[in-house]
């Protein structure tokens, strides 16, 4: 019995729609969610809100600026590419920048360096793992830059709080971002700078709205971190080759769930953990062995591998398929849950701007939430 989710029973002609995509469609319209909405909305009247939903204000500044704030590659030693244009991206985003920051989560401080000398302000940073406290504090001293950067878990509860400092966090995972916005908002920071990741990332079992409006509008849906983390489940930043190959690991796991399902007489799913990366230079029987293994399953003499392998490839179809819809809610979700941040520091006397600060192809995790006080 194959498995399909709850709504093909109710939306079988969107299904049958979604089903007869070619591969080249398929990709385009997961990169493109604008276009799927248009085109479901035969089934899905809702979906022609997509656009005027998921459009929000591009808070970058002209491209010089940005070029002017960011890092030059010669100063970016141990920063990912990426990081150092995501980090100058940022920064150029919230000029003018008069007040101390401090730079929450901070890694090796690559943000805190980079808005040190963007702002002329000296920068705190937060960081747990010591080797990047040290990485980051003799990086800071080579450069010369105002950055001192602090072994601390920013979970503790009795945190200590510079005064007047400006709460700015790059990538922090949920839990982490969420105790920064309740700081700044305790604390009367004069100002929030938030791009926030990993919304999941929670010791909660469900989402708790920060916001008043947020609770009241949610009533009794249940957010578990499960579905949160759709929100940030995109691609868009992957090479192709690792597009590629994350795609044969789904084929040959649903492969090997075919197989696992008639071996047991059970049909139930059984979950696997990470695979090491080697054993996608081997082939589907080797996958299914270290899988047998993994869940103490003795796997017979004889088993028909190309069977199981063109089973999970039939399967990988018809998920990417179905998912398109599914990840059509990305975006929306992850907007939704921004506005709470954003709602919950409005509740609180601050003035709240909420845009992207670079393009999508830099980091899918372009958003930014700018809070100041009064
Ligand atoms: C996704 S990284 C972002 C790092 C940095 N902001 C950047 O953009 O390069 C998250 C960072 O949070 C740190 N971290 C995780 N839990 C922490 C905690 N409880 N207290 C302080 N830092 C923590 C990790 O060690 C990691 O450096």
């Amino acid at each position: 019995m194959l498995w399909e989710p709850g709504w093909v029973a109710d939306y079988p002609e969107l299904a049958g729609w979604l089903l007869q995509l070619d591969e080249t469609q398929c990709e385009h319209l997961d990169d493109h969610p604008q276009e799927l909405a248009v085109q479901v909305q035969t089934w899905l009247p809702g979906a022609a809100d997509y656009g005027a939903l998921t459009q929000i204000p591009d808070l970058q500044p002209d491209s010089g600026t940005v070029a002017r704030i960011t890092l030059a590659e010669r100063d970016a030693v141990d920063m990912p590419g990426r990081k150092r244009l995501q980090a100058g991206a940022l920064c150029a985003a919230l000029l003018p920048i008069p007040a101390p920051a401090l730079d929450w989560c901070c890694g090796k401080g690559h943000l805190a360096r980079t808005l040190a000398r963007a702002a002329g302000q000296s920068v705190t940073g937060f960081e747990w793992n010591p080797a990047l406290v040290n990485d980051g504090n003799r990086l800071a001293r080579r450069f010369g830059d105002p950055v001192s950067l602090r072994h601390q878990d920013v979970m503790e509860k009795n945190l200590t709080w510079p005064v007047g400092a400006h709460g700015l966090a790059l990538h922090a995972c949920g839990d982490l971002h969420r105790k920064l916005i309740r700081e700044v908002i305790r604390h009367r920071s004069p100002r929030l700078s938030l791009s926030p990741c990993c919304y999941h990332l929670t010791d909660q079992a469900s989402y708790e709205p920060l916001s008043e409006r947020a609770r009241q509008q949610a009533g009794n849906l249940v957010l578990s971190p499960d579905t949160i983390r759709l929100a940030v489940q995109e691609t868009v930043t992957a090479p192709e080759r690792v597009r590629i190959q994350t795609r044969l690991a789904k084929q040959w796991r649903l492969g090997f769930d075919g197989l696992q399902r008639e071996l047991r007489g059970v049909d139930s799913y059984l979950p696997l953990p990470p695979h090491p990366g080697r054993l996608m230079n081997g082939d589907f029987e080797g996958f299914c062995r270290w899988a047998a293994e993994r869940k103490s399953l003795t796997l017979p003499a004889q088993v028909d591998w190309a069977r199981w392998e063109e089973y999970g490839a039939m399967r990988l179809h018809r998920v990417r398929r179905y998912e398109l819809l599914r990840h059509l809610f990305r975006r929306p979700l992850e907007l939704w849950l921004a506005l709470d941040y954003a709602l919950v520091l409005e509740e609180a006397g601050y003035r709240v701007r909420v845009g992207t600060f670079c393009d999508r192809a830099l980091t899918p995790r372009n958003l930014l939430v700018d809070a100041i006080l009064g």
